[in-house]
């Protein structure tokens, strides 16, 4: 029996991920929340020939009388799975660190507050829950729940995830459009660690799981490398205008939570990569923070699902040279947008 529960349900990259929930026999119930049509996009999933009961829930009208949010608490209570895709996308012309520099702090300030009182409610609602954060900017969204979840004496840092396997799912497709066999793109695994934007994502090319070519150029790499940094942009330019990755992310947040879901059930030895608060695992994250040389506290890296959610941070691993010097120039940026995630919580410092 899974409970599983979409906030931000009938958003670009809500509706196709809770299509996705949907139809995995394992999810029992599904909870669907949104502050718009949340309601219909349930029902319309209800029609699908699968196990799970599908809810919709709203908050309640704006001039109402009722101020606790029931339809949030509706949703949310007895959840195990919590996927949180709401907020604002970015748009064409607004870069993947716009979410991130301090002249940009609009879309940061609108999202930021959202999951801030998302996190609230889950803090009262579920608090047992897996919580696993996409609005961006997930550098700092996951230190905000954290932060929330701290100030209501519930945060454990095992159970809460930033999903950067649209990170993932990307460097897996292009090494497969390297290789020149897309046939290879679901079997391919290549770590991606750091943060999860622009220069802090870093993909760990050399413990692909399918080499690259010996010899390949170094601008074959180096472009290989900024497509995965910069795959978000592709897909905001292509569209227009007309908002940022929404299918390949749902499927992505589904892939992610599958796996969670699957730890949940008993299942051992699984590996992700995933942004975290690195007290999740005491010795792997002061390994970490060694190997970084500093003192973060979150880090997106292959961690191990357990029952409980993360069993252990598994760090870096072997790397290259320059894979090095590419944690090292995402470590500025990173740490940045975490003190700005925690600040907008706890205040400036
Ligand atoms: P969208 O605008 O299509 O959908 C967002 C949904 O959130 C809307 O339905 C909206 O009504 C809902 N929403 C707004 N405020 C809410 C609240 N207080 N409670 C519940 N729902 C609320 O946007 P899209 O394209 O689905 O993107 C959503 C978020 O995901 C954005 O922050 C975007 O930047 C992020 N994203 C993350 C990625 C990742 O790899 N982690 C990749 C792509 C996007």
């Amino acid at each position: 029996m899974v409970k599983a529960v979409v906030l931000g349900a009938a958003g670009g990259i809500g509706q196709p991920l809770s299509l996705l929930l949907k139809i995995n026999p394992d999810v029992t119930e599904l909870s669907l929340y949104d502050i718009v049509n949340a309601p219909g996009v349930a029902v319309d999933l209800s029609h699908i020939a699968t196990p799970a009961k599908v809810e919709g829930f709203l908050p309640p009208p704006k001039d109402s009388q009722t101020t606790p949010n029931e339809g949030l608490r509706k949703a949310l209570a007895g959840a195990d799975l919590i996927v949180i895709p709401a907020g604002v996308p970015r748009k064409p012309g607004e870069a993947n660190a716009v979410f991130t520099t301090l002249h940009s702090d609009d879309l940061f300030k609108i999202n930021a507050g959202i999951v801030r009182d998302l996190a609230t409610a889950i803090a009262t609602t579920a608090p047992k829950a897996f919580v696993l954060v996409i609005s961006n900017p997930v550098n700092s969204t996951v230190p905000i729940v954290a932060e929330v979840f701290k100030n209501h004496n519930v945060f454990d840092p095992k159970r809460l995830f930033g999903v950067t396997t649209l990170d993932v799912v990307r460097a897996s497709t292009f090494v497969a459009e390297v290789l020149g066999d897309r046939s290879l793109s679901s079997s391919i695994t290549v770590p991606v660690v750091g943060g999860h934007s622009g220069v802090t994502i870093v993909p760990l090319l050399s413990q692909s799981s399918h080499r690259l070519p010996e010899g390949l150029d170094t601008s074959t790499v180096d472009s290989l490398v900024n497509r995965i940094q910069s795959g978000g942009d592709e897909v905001v330019k292509a569209k227009d205008g007309a908002g940022s990755a929404t299918l390949s992310m749902a499927y992505a947040g589904a892939e992610f939570a599958v796996k969670i879901i699957r730890a949940i059930k008993g299942e051992r030895g699984i590996i992700v990569p995933s942004y975290v608060n690195l007290a999740a695992d005491q010795e792997g994250g002061a390994a970490l923070r060694k190997d970084l040389g500093k003192d973060l506290d979150y880090f997106s890296s292959p961690v191990e699902l357990g029952p409980n959610g993360v069993e252990s941070i598994k760090g870096l691993g072997t790397i290259t040279p320059s894979e090095r010097a590419l944690v090292n120039a995402a470590l500025p940026d990173l740490i940045s947008n975490i003190d700005k995630g925690v600040s907008f919580i706890q205040g400036p410092k």
